[in-house]
């Protein structure tokens, strides 16, 4: 269904690898059409609960946007491939279902910015992390300088987008760029073992939280205003019921996103 990427659900998560191993999954504009439609899928899906998104092989999540398309843009196509990028690494930030990010080797320029915009990142200790862009005379475009200064702060982001250096897993973990790191082999089992954790709770709920969040970074937003109105709408379902009632009679709940 895909050229570029392999997709298997597995108990409700909806396992997402790039796949070009031999350019170190770069992202090219066929990934990114790619990206595009399988977040449609993740959307749209009553059996997609959650999903992961993990580079094919040892070696890369994603190193970057695919530099060989850069050589011959203009301007204006330089600004459609940001705006383009933007709306589908949005759709990431915004989804109501968890988005997970399986960091399984180099996560540079739009690899470190697609993990940025998941909802949590776990790494491998064999990641690394890093917005090289300047190397190429170019800056991130696909939200890099917004989403890397909202999760490691200015100082740190400054220094990482103009030095180009690229840190490692723990490094990434420290600075709150990473939530947890693994093993290679564990790297899979901890993120579907986290998925499988918000699985079992209210996903009305788990949406709002997502929602209430994203509107903490947007200026014309009043964050704490759509936590009132998001709490308020809590009180409309039957899964906030299902939840209290569990409670009492001392069972697991049994929520059914209504
Ligand atoms: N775009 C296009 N191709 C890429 C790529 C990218 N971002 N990153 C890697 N590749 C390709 C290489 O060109 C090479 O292809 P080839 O075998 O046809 O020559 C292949 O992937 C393997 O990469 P290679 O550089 O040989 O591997 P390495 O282990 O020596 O180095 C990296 C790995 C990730 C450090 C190095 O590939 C790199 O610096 N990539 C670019 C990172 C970057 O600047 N990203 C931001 C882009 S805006």
């Amino acid at each position: 269904m895909y050229k570029t990427l392999t997709t298997t659900l597995n108990d409700g998560i909806l396992e997402v690898a790039v796949n070009r191993p031999d350019k170190m999954n770069a992202l090219n504009q066929d990934v990114m059409k790619d990206l595009g439609l399988v977040i449609d899928e993740i959307y749209k899906r009553d059996d997609v609960y959650s999903a992961i998104i993990t580079g094919t092989g040892p070696k890369a999540f994603i190193a970057g946007a695919d530099i060989a398309e850069f050589l011959t843009l203009s301007p204006n196509q330089g600004m459609e491939l940001a705006k383009r990028g933007q709306v589908i690494f949005q759709r990431i930030e915004v989804s109501p279902k968890p988005i997970a990010a399986a960091v399984n080797g180099f996560a540079l320029g739009g690899g470190c910015e697609l993990a940025m915009a998941c909802h949590i990142r776990i790494a491998s200790d064999n990641a690394k992390f890093g917005q090289p862009e300047v190397n190429l005379g170019i800056i991130p475009g696909y939200g890099g300088t917004q989403r890397l200064v909202q999760l490691v702060g200015k100082g740190k982001a400054l220094e990482l987008m103009m030095t180009a250096d690229m840190i490692g897993a723990e490094e990434a973990r420290q600075l709150g760029l990473v939530n947890h790191v693994t093993t290679p082999a564990e790297l899979m089992d901890k993120t579907r073992s986290i998925l499988r954790k918000i699985h079992a709770k209210a996903p009305l709920a788990i949406a709002k939280v997502v929602k209430c969040v994203n509107d903490y970074f947007k200026e014309d937003v009043d964050g704490f205003e759509t936590e009132m109105q998001e709490f308020a709408k809590c009180f409309a379902t039957s899964d906030l019921h299902e939840g209290a009632a569990a409670f009492v009679e001392k069972r697991p709940a049994n929520f059914k996103g209504e």
